[in-house]
């Protein structure tokens, strides 16, 4: 039960409304106009506030921002507004409110929304403050992880930034590639210098040549002026060769060239130049000789896997996640995230690795309009029970993490995600939990402590 204001100018929409919520367990408390309202929040401390957007003694909106800036913040506020005001609508949730519903009133739909929005509350007190919450956030594009793969990358990353070899990092899509390459030139003696990264998919194949290398005034038609290429303009930097498994045969044999001795021309041109800059090539396309549609040559392969980076894909290091989320939360209107929520996230197959987190997250942040991100922020996707458990085919594919583990290893991640995903099929629900496992209640509870996984309490 809470405490719920209701502000409406008009009284038989202020009674009716008032009403309703009553009926379904709430206190109410009415009030006409803002000066009543303001002194219903001082006395009673609303848990849950319904506001009209216009009102005779004043409007709606302005009295919203000032609910979020003093005088009830942590309230979620539901907007009545009137059908098909879609201006105000968006200024009321770019306001802050918790959502909005329109007039004339849908009551199951309101009752709905204000169900939410108490529990959004409740959510919101109960959520434990994150070990990260009084941290610094980390610098925009650090790279987030405390994970046992993660450690191992780490290691990699500090072999490489104190050498000056070519590196290969390889891992599926949005594992964070590129942050990598930063993180090794950062943290090199190159730092300084500058970091150039070329995207070898993103260029057709015949201005790729002339991009890396750079061309000579009348090299070809459009060539009016000599440029130089981003070999040249890394300097004594670091080039990233981005995609380096899109690029063509022909143009390998010519990079193997010049990664040889450094020296290439630019086209069209005879002055030869020597390259002093770093090579970090990444693609997330198989390229290890003897790996089935293997896209680099093999000489190409050892001349640039001198160090190789091998990132795992987000769901073979789970618990990451939160930390991530954490991350991607720290410039967002919410603020966390529920523990139902966190248990989806935590399940999920993640097939986009980290850009995929970051961005489904980021944007439940913004539709939930409100401090914690519940199960119905997160798309349907996300909330449909995963039944099916990817184990693959024997073999080291990308993206299989069973494959190149002992058996024993291989078992216990299983038997951990299998409890995982009961568990957040269940809402956290450990005896429902234990029931879909086929296993006895305190064998569930021995195996969450066995394998880390926190529950909800019961
Ligand atoms: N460990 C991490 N910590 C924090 N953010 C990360 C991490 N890994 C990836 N990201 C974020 O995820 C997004 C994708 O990362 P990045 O561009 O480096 O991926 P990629 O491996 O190069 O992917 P692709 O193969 O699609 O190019 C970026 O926004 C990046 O900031
Ligand atoms: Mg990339």
């Amino acid at each position: 039960m809470a405490t719920v204001l209701v502000i409406d100018d008009e009284r038989g929409v202020r009674e009716g409304l008032c009403r309703a919520i009553a009926s379904a367990g709430h206190k109410t408390l009415p009030a006409g106009g803002l000066t009543e309202a303001r002194e219903a929040i001082a006395r009673e401390a609303p848990g849950c506030i319904v506001l009209d957007v216009r009102l005779k003694d004043g409007d709606g909106i302005a009295f919203l921002a000032e609910l979020r800036a003093k005088l009830a913040p942590d309230v979620p506020v539901i907007m009545a507004t009137a059908y098909g005001d879609s201006e105000r609508t968006i200024a009321a949730m770019k306001g802050g409110a918790f959502d909005y519903v329109t007039k004339p009133f849908d009551l199951p739909a309101l009752l709905a929304t204000v169900e939410r929005a108490v529990r959004q509350r409740e959510l919101a007190k109960a959520v434990p403050q994150s070990p990260l919450a009084g941290a610094a956030p980390s610098p925009e594009g650090s790279l987030i992880g405390t994970s046992a793969a993660m450690l191992a990358v780490w290691k990699v990353i500090g072999r490489a930034a104190s050498s000056d070899v070519p590196v290969l990092i390889t891992g599926e899509t949005g594992t964070g590639k590129e942050l990598v390459a930063r993180a090794i030139h950062a943290h090199s003696s190159r730092a300084r210098e500058p970091f150039v990264a070329v995207n070898l998919s993103a260029l057709p194949e015949t201005l790729i040549e002339a991009e890396l290398f750079g061309h000579e005034k009348g090299a070809f038609t459009g060539a009016v002026a000599r440029r130089p290429g981003r070999v040249e303009l890394a300097a004594g930097g670091t080039l990233l060769l981005d995609e380096i498994g899109d690029l063509d045969l022909t143009l390998q044999t010519r990079l193997l060239r010049v990664l040889q001795d450094g020296r290439y021309e630019r086209v069209g041109g005879t002055e030869v130049l020597t390259s002093r800059a770093r090579v970090i090539a990444a693609t997330h396309k198989p390229v290890r000789p003897g790996q089935a549609d293997a896209r680099l040559r093999e000489d190409l392969y050892y001349r640039l896997a001198v160090i190789e980076v091998e990132l795992p894909p987000l769901r073979a290091r789970r618990s990451d996640i939160p930390q991530l989320v954490a991350h991607a939360l720290a410039s967002s209107p919410a603020k966390a995230v529920s523990e139902e929520a966190m248990a989806l996230l935590q399940a999920y197959a993640w097939p986009g690795n980290v850009r995929e987190l970051v961005h489904v997250v980021q944007r439940a942040a913004v539709m939930c309009g409100a401090e914690v991100i519940d199960v119905g922020d997160l798309a349907p996707a996300l909330r449909a029970p995963q039944t099916t458990i990817e184990v693959g085919a024997p073999g080291d594919g990308p993206g299989e993490p069973y494959a190149s583990m002992p058996l024993r290893d291989a078992t216990a991640l299983l038997e951990k995600r299998m409890i995982e995903l009961a568990l957040a099929k269940s809402g956290g629900n450990r005896a429902e939990a234990a029931r879909t496992l086929g296993i006895a209640r305190p064998q569930l509870y021995t195996k969450m402590d066995e394998h880390g996984i926190a529950g909800r309490k019961e």
